[in-house]
């Protein structure tokens, strides 16, 4: 079975072609930063205007890249939500248009299931059942994962994602669009433990997660070090890492309970954040103190993309899941 996958939820245009015998033969990914960054963030109207002009010129060029036609394609997967309704429109009436064209199925995809799934692309790909860490600019998730389709959230952010923080706190620091790596960047040469944020939510039981305060505890301190004519680059790179260490300590100290509660040995970790090298080394250390394992998708599959659309869209054909003949789209739908 082949399935092409598309993913225009947010500012990145995604297309891909999975096999299920071969994996993935083509991978187009057309990012909008250079459209967004003089506004400082996603302007959705753009952004939807931007998914029109780059949508079908992707896919020809992902049918050329695997060297097949619209005949060798066996269903057509696309991002039906969460995410901008604007975006998620154009590539759901592309995707279910063509595939009515075709004579194909066509199937919506959840954007965070295509998370959830992108380490099964992997080589050494996890294996059921496993707790999944969902990391995104939309959503911080903590999911217990028995199969396709079998999630049970244990956990999720009350007020902004994990990659939300990063992206407001860099914003804070006068870090340009998108944040959240530049942050992880200047982080890189702070000075461990010069300024020690809180971590969240840790002292009671739960799994849900709390980062706005995070904001303004580097709001805070910002302004202070500024008062203290004391605002320069060693001290914004130490309070980068104080903020990037507090959101790795929260998300791990999370991880742990959450392993420790369903008795699972295995972590998956997702969505844009995972790409952040910190977290995966702090991570991978706790699932070896565990003796679990910690699974990651590769970098360019941490970020949005249309790999996992393809490859989520592909369980969900073989589950026997399609869409009608209908376009539909949901900015808000919980996994
Ligand atoms: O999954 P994604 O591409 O889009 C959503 O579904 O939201 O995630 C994007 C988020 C942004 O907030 C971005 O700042 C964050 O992931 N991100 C990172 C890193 N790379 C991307 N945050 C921290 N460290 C990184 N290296
Ligand atoms: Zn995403």
């Amino acid at each position: 079975m082949r399935v092409l996958g598309i993913e225009t939820s947010c500012d990145e245009t995604g297309i891909a072609i999975y096999d299920d015998k071969l994996g993935i033969m083509a991978h187009q990914l057309y990012s909008q930063v250079a459209l967004h960054a003089d506004y400082g963030g996603v302007v959705p109207e753009l952004a939807s205007r931007d998914h029109i002009r780059k949508t079908i010129p992707l896919i020809e060029a992902a049918l050329a890249d695997a060297g097949c036609t619209k005949d060798d394609i066996d269903g057509v997967a696309f991002t039906a939500g969460p995410g901008l309704m604007g975006a998620l429109l154009v590539g759901a009436t592309i995707g279910r248009s063509l595939a009515f064209a075709w004579g194909k199925p066509a199937v919506a995809v959840h954007h965070m299931e295509g998370h959830l799934l992108a380490p099964m692309l992997e080589e050494r790909a996890p294996e059921f059942p496993f707790v999944a860490l969902l990391v995104s600019g939309g959503h911080t998730l903590l999911v217990r994962v028995d199969g396709i389709g079998r999630y049970e959230i244990l956990g999720e952010s009350v007020d902004d994602a994990a990659g939300e923080a990063f992206d407001k706190t860099a914003k804070l620091m006068d870090l340009d669009y998108p944040g959240g790596p530049r942050l992880a960047k200047l982080a890189e040469q702070g000075t461990p433990k010069r300024f020690v944020f809180p971590r969240p939510m840790t002292a009671k039981p739960g799994l849900d997660f709390s980062f706005s305060g995070l904001k303004t505890a580097t709001a805070t301190t910002i302004a202070a070090e500024i008062a203290a004519g004391n605002y320069d680059q060693q001290t914004r790179a130490d309070i980068a890492h104080a903020f990037q260490q507090a959101v790795v300590d929260t998300l791990a100290i999370k991880c742990k309970r959450a392993l420790l509660q369903t008795g699972l040995n295995r972590l998956v970790v997702a969505g844009g954040v995972s790409a952040n090298v910190s977290l995966r080394e702090q991570l991978s250390e706790l699932m070896a103190s565990l003796n679990g394992e910690a699974f990651y998708p590769r970098n360019e599959y941490c970020t949005d993309n249309g790999a996992m659309i393809a490859f989520a869209g592909l369980q969900r054909l073989k589950a026997g899941d399609t869409e009608p003949l209908a376009v539909r789209a949901r900015p808000r739908w919980p996994l």
